[in-house]
């Protein structure tokens, strides 16, 4: 189709100008891009966000994060976790056991990807809820026969307009640097969840003079990168107490630790 090589031409020129440090015309080109999918399956917002340019926007569009991980699902776990090093879920699960050690009845993993959650989590809860953009890593996730319910949508508006039980513990592994504003986030999270419900995520982060007073941005690679204090404050406002917050490694990007946060809150 036309506008399909006209898109692709576009994106190409685009990536190659970003790649070649040719940041103005990358913009203008980005500009282009976006006038030809206005839904922004390329993540072009994101792109000019990490390259300094453009406004930061309020998260990736949907668009972009659900062909990111479409295309990406067969050779995720291999790629995060074998070469990256990412073990989050792990890292929750130890959290927890320290410091909620439950135990639960419900499960709710945003953005749950593959399942490793599920996975890590297996035993902590009797039922669980896993939701994502990507049908492609929830087919994976669904593999893993541990998931009572699997749903294919955005876990924002999922957790603003689900009417269904509520769910006692939370979790969103590394799934925070694709949204940038979290208040809708944790606002629907708290509305779906017990009174007594813990909520468990990851985040990244980079240094503050490179946030410099910004509660949230896009980092290099494309992703949200957040401020704690900012977090807690967006906990508050949606009616958690943040109880634990530990640095950690998320992944490593071309060989150097990216860095994050490990929190838990619990419903105030
Ligand atoms: C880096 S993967 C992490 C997957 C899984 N949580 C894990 O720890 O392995 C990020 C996942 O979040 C999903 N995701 C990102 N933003 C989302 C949103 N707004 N709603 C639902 N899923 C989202 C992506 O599709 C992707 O599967």
């Amino acid at each position: 189709m036309k506008t399909d090589d006209e898109l692709a031409e576009a994106y190409n020129a685009a990536l190659a100008l970003e790649k070649a440090g040719d940041f103005a015309a990358a913009a203008e080109a980005y500009t282009r891009v976006l006038a030809l999918d206005p839904d922004d399956h390329g993540g072009a917002a994101v792109r000019l966000a990490a390259m300094g340019l453009g406004d930061t926007p309020v998260r990736a569009p949907e668009a972009y994060v659900e062909m990111l991980f479409d295309q990406h699902a067969s050779v995720f776990d291999d790629i995060l976790v074998d070469q990256l090093g990412y073990h989050v879920p792990i890292l929750v699960r130890q959290v927890l056991l320290d410091h909620a050690p439950g135990p639960y009845r419900r499960l709710l993993d945003l953005g749950c990807g593959t399942g490793l959650a599920g996975v890590a989590l297996s035993d902590m809860s009797s039922h669980r809820t896993g939701i994502d953009l990507s049908a492609n890593m929830i087919d994976l996730a669904a593999e893993h026969e541990l998931y009572d319910e699997l749903y294919v949508g955005d876990a924002v508006n999922f957790a603003q307009e689900v009417d269904d039980e509520p769910w006692d513990l939370v979790v969103a592994t590394d799934v925070l640097p694709y949204l940038g504003d979290v208040a809708a986030l944790f606002a629907g999270v708290r509305r779906i969840s017990t009174p007594d419900a813990v909520f468990g995520f990851s985040t990244e982060v980079l240094p503050d003079d490179v946030m410099a007073g910004r509660e949230f941005m896009v980092g290099p690679h494309q992703r949200f990168v957040h401020t704690l204090t900012y977090v807690r404050s967006a906990l508050e406002a949606a009616g958690f107490t943040m109880v634990h917050a530990s640095d950690i490694t998320v992944r490593h990007e071309e060989g150097t630790p990216q860095p994050g946060h490990l929190v838990l809150a619990k419903a105030a």
